[in-house]
C-alpha cells in the first residue's frame, strides 16, 4: 500500500497510524491524474471484465459498475433507484480484475464516482477537493485489499453480546406504559427479545438528554424494571440543541462556543425535531468531550445503548429561506396580488429547504489545530465525530464495559468504534433485496455491526413481508424491528396468529444460532475481515461473479434468502461441491438434506428459510433463551456434513465486557473413520464455558444421520 498526498489535507481521523513515508503530489500508478484550481480528477480504464467492489453505504448492486454514486451524507427517506448518496461516505473502492488495486481517498466532502455511467468503461472519480490523501493498494489477491483497508482505519468493533438478540423499536413508544406492555407482550408470548426502544417522544419537546417526565415518570425504576426482565432501554439521541434559554445544554454550549457558526461567527440556526437548534462542533475534541459526558445521565441509570440519528446533520430549514419565502408572500399580499403566487414554484423552493446543500455551506466549524473550514468540506465527519465522542467517553470511564452504539451517520473509520443501521428505507420488496446487497457491501467497509429496519421503516408492512425481512434477519448482526409514525404496526403480534407463530420460531432460530453467530463475529472481526460476504469471496467460479442475491455468512453457512413476493420457493446457485440444505422451520425440526453443487429451485413456503452448511464445515446451536444473558443452556448441538473431516472453533468471551477477555474455546475436529466418526475435543479455558454436555448431528454424503453424545469435561 503507498500513501499519495495532495496538497494538505485535513486531519479526518480515518486512519489512526499513517505511514511515515508519502508521496506529495504524484501520479497514482494507473490511475491519470487532472488537477484543476479546486478539484482533482482520476481517471481508469476499465477492462471489460473489471468488478468494482466497495463504497459500503449506497444503493445499487455489489458490483457497482454503471452507475454514478457520490459521498455526501444525506438524510434521505426515500431510498428510489435514482439516488446517488445514502447516510454514510465510504470512499473506498476496488477493481477486482486481473491485477486488483483498491483506493480509498480520504477526503471528508463531496467525491463523484462515476463507474462507468458517463463512458462504459471509464471510472472517473472527481475530488472536490485539492488536499487530499489517497491510500492505493496493488494485490493479487483483492481480498487482501479489503482487509487491508478495515486495518488501516481501525479494525472492526464489537458490540455487547445482548445486542445481538433481538430489537424492538417504534417511532415512537408515547410512554412508559406502552413500552412496559411491549416488553410483557414478548415473555407472554415466549419471543425472543432483548431491547426496546426509544424514540424521539421520550424527550421533553425534543431536546436532547431530556426526559418527559410526566410519560416517564420514574425514568430510573422504569429503566431497572426492564432490565430486571432482561430488556435493554435504548434511547434516540440527535445532535440538534434548541435554542431555549434555561435549557442546561443549550446555556452550556452556548455559553463555551461549542456550536458551529456561520461565516460572521455566530451560532448558526437549523430547524430539526425540536424546532430551532444549535449543531455541537464535534470537529473540537473539547465538544466531544461534554457532549460524551452528557451520556452519563443515562448511563448512570444503567443504560448500556445508544442510536445516534440525523447527524448527516439533517437540516429540515433554517430561518433564512424561511424568511425568503415569507418576503414573496408578504410582497405579494401588500401588492394585493395573491392569484399571482407561484405556488408550485414555492412548494419546490419549501421542499428544497431539506438538507440544502447552500446551508451546508454556509456552516463553519472550528477543528483543533486548524482553521476555521466550511463544514461542506468536513460534511461526512460530523455524524463519525458524534459517535467518537461517545466511544472516547466509555473508553475512558468504562474501559471494562461494552456498550451498543449505532449511528445513522458515519464515514471511513468510524466502523472501528460504533455500528451503523442504513436509515429510513420503506416496507418495499425491493428494499428487502437492497437489504441483502447492503450487507454484503457494508460488510466489505467493514461495518460488520449493520442493518436495516426490519419490516421496512416508511410505508405499511405486510405480514409476507414481515416474516421474509425476519428471516433475512436471523444473519444480520444487527436484528432491529423499527417502523415510522403513522405507519401500520409491525410488531410481530400485529398480524395473524400464523404470522405470530412463524415470526417466534424464526427468532427462536436466530437466538439457538447465537453462540455460532457471535462466535463467528468475534473471528472475522478480529481477523478485520467481512462476516458477510459475497459468493465470490470464498468460492472462485465464474457463476459466483453474478450472484447478489445470496450470501456466506462467516466460514460455513450460504444463505439465499426469499425476497420477493407470493414466492415459494426460489432458485439457487451453489458453488464448491455438496452442501447440507437446512430448509430451517423452527430450530426445533432440523430436517436436512444432501444436495450437490449447481443450480437448484429449491421450494421455501413462507414459515421455511434456505440455510445451507458447507460440506465439511461445521454449525453450533442450542436450546433458545428468552434474552441473550438468561439462564445458559449446558447442551451445545454440533451438526454439518462430514464426507472427510471437519472443524468448529466456538468462542466465548464474556459478552459485556472488552472483546476477548476471558475468553474461552471450544475446538472441535471430526473425522469421517469407516462409516463412523472420530470426535476430538479440545477447550481453553474450560471452566468458562457454559455447555457441559455436546450432541453431534452427523450427516454422511448420501444424507445419513448419525447422532453421537459427548459430556464436555
Ligand atoms: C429519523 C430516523 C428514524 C426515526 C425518526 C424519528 O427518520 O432515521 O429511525 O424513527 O427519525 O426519530
Amino acid at each position: 500500500m503507498k500513501l499519495y498526498r495532495f496538497g494538505k489535507p485535513v486531519e479526518t481521523g480515518a486512519v489512526l497510524e499513517k505511514p511515515l513515508k508519502f508521496l506529495q503530489n504524484e501520479e497514482i500508478a494507473t490511475f491519470k491524474l487532472k488537477q484543476t484550481k479546486d478539484s482533482l480528477i482520476l481517471r481508469y480504464h476499465l477492462h471489460k471484465d473489471d468488478v468494482v467492489l466497495g463504497l459500503g453505504e449506497q444503493m445499487g448492486g455489489v458490483n457497482k459498475r454503471g452507475r454514478k454514486y457520490i459521498t455526501y451524507n444525506t438524510d434521505i427517506p426515500e431510498h428510489t433507484p435514482d439516488k446517488l448518496s445514502l447516510y454514510g461516505s465510504h470512499p473506498f473502492i476496488i477493481i477486482k480484475g486481473r491485477y486488483p488495486e483498491g483506493l480509498f481517498i480520504d477526503y471528508p466532502g463531496e467525491i463523484i464516482f462515476d463507474i462507468g455511467f458517463t463512458t462504459k468503461d471509464i471510472l472517473e472519480i472527481t475530488i472536490t477537493s485539492t488536499d487530499i490523501d489517497v491510500y492505493h493498494w496493488q494485490d493479487v489477491y483483492w481480498q487482501n485489499i479489503i482487509t487491508g483497508y478495515i486495518k488501516l482505519t481501525g479494525g472492526v468493533y464489537i458490540p455487547p453480546k445482548w445486542a445481538f438478540g433481538y430489537q424492538q423499536c417504534r417511532w415512537s413508544y408515547p410512554d412508559a406504559n406502552s413500552v412496559t406492555e411491549i416488553a410483557s407482550r414478548f415473555r407472554q408470548l415466549g419471543i425472543p427479545c432483548d431491547a426496546i426502544y426509544l424514540d424521539i417522544d421520550y424527550m421533553q419537546d425534543y431536546k436532547v438528554f431530556t426526559i418527559n417526565e410526566e410519560r416517564f415518570p420514574d425514568f430510573d425504576k422504569f429503566v431497572k424494571k426492564l432490565a430486571d426482565d432482561g430488556f435493554h432501554l435504548i434511547p434516540i439521541i440527535d445532535p440538534g440543541v434548541k435554542i431555549e434559554d434555561g435549557y442546561p445544554v443549550y446555556e452550556e454550549g452556548k455559553k463555551n462556543k461549542y456550536f458551529c457558526t456561520d461565516a460572521k461567527g455566530d451560532d448558526f440556526e437549523a430547524a430539526v425535531w425540536p424546532g430551532l437548534t444549535h449543531l455541537p462542533d464535534f470537529s473540537k475534541e473539547a465538544v466531544r468531550t461534554w457532549w460524551g459526558n452528557l451520556y452519563e445521565e443515562f448511563i448512570k441509570l444503567g443504560i448500556e445503548g445508544f442510536w445516534n440519528d440525523m447527524n448527516e446533520p439533517a437540516i429540515f430549514y433554517t430561518n433564512y429561506q424561511k424568511a425568503e419565502v415569507y418576503q414573496k408572500l408578504q410582497e405579494a399580499a401588500a401588492d394585493n396580488k395573491i392569484e399571482e403566487i407561484d405556488l408550485i414554484g414555492l412548494q419546490w423552493q419549501i421542499r428544497n429547504f431539506h438538507n440544502s446543500r447552500e446551508d451546508y455551506q454556509s456552516i463553519f466549524q472550528h477543528p483543533d489545530n486548524s482553521n476555521s473550514l466550511c463544514h461542506d468540506k468536513i460534511h461526512n465527519l460530523y455524524g463519525a465525530q458524534m459517535a467518537l465522542a461517545f466511544s472516547d467517553h466509555v473508553q475512558k470511564h468504562y474501559p471494562d464495559k461494552r456498550f451498543l452504539i449505532f449511528s445513522r451517520s458515519s464515514y471511513s473509520g468510524s466502523q472501528r468504534y460504533a455500528g451503523i443501521w442504513y436509515g429510513d428505507n420503506k416496507s418495499w420488496w425491493q428494499h428487502l433485496e437492497m437489504n441483502i446487497k447492503m450487507l454484503i457491501n457494508c460488510n466489505l467497509a467493514g461495518y460488520l455491526y449493520s442493518g436495516a429496519d426490519i419490516g421496512g421503516f416508511g410505508d405499511n408492512c405486510q405480514a409476507e413481508l414481515l416474516l421474509r425481512w425476519l428471516q433475512l434477519g436471523v444473519f444480520s448482526p444487527l436484528f432491529r424491528n423499527h417502523s415510522a409514525i403513522h405507519t401500520r404496526r409491525q410488531e410481530l403480534w400485529e398480524y395473524d396468529k400464523e404470522t405470530l407463530n412463524i415470526s417466534r420460531n424464526i427468532i427462536r432460530l436466530r437466538y439457538s444460532l447465537l453462540p455460532w453467530l457471535y462466535s463467528q463475529f468475534l473471528e472475522f472481526a478480529s481477523m478485520n475481515t467481512p462476516l458477510i460476504q459475497p459468493l465470490f469471496w470464498q468460492y472462485r467460479d465464474d457463476r459466483c461473479q453474478q450472484i447478489e442475491d445470496e450470501f456466506i455468512y462467516g466460514s460455513s453457512l450460504l444463505i439465499a434468502p426469499v425476497y420477493q413476493p407470493n414466492a415459494t420457493g426460489r432458485n439457487v446457485y451453489l458453488p464448491g461441491k455438496k452442501w447440507l440444505l437446512w430448509q430451517a422451520r423452527s430450530w426445533e425440526e432440523r430436517k436436512m438434506q444432501v444436495i450437490p453443487a449447481g443450480d437448484h429451485y429449491l421450494e421455501c413456503p413462507l414459515d421455511r428459510q434456505l440455510i445451507f452448511i458447507a460440506e465439511n464445515k461445521l454449525i453450533a446451536l442450542q436450546e433458545p433463551e428468552d434474552y441473550v444473558d438468561q439462564i445458559k443452556p449446558d447442551t451445545l448441538f454440533i451438526t454439518g456434513l462430514v464426507t472427510e473431516s471437519a472443524s468448529i472453533k466456538v468462542l466465548a468471551d464474556q459478552g459485556k465486557y472488552p472483546a476477548f477477555a476471558g475468553i474461552a474455546v471450544l475446538e472441535i475436529n471430526v473425522e469421517r473413520n469407516g462409516i463412523d466418526f472420530k470426535i476430538t475435543i479440545k477447550t481453553v479455558n474450560r471452566e468458562l464455558l457454559q455447555w457441559q454436555n455436546l450432541v453431534f448431528e452427523l450427516y454422511n454424503g448420501q444424507g445419513n444421520l448419525m447422532v453421537k453424545h459427548r459430556k464436555l469435561i
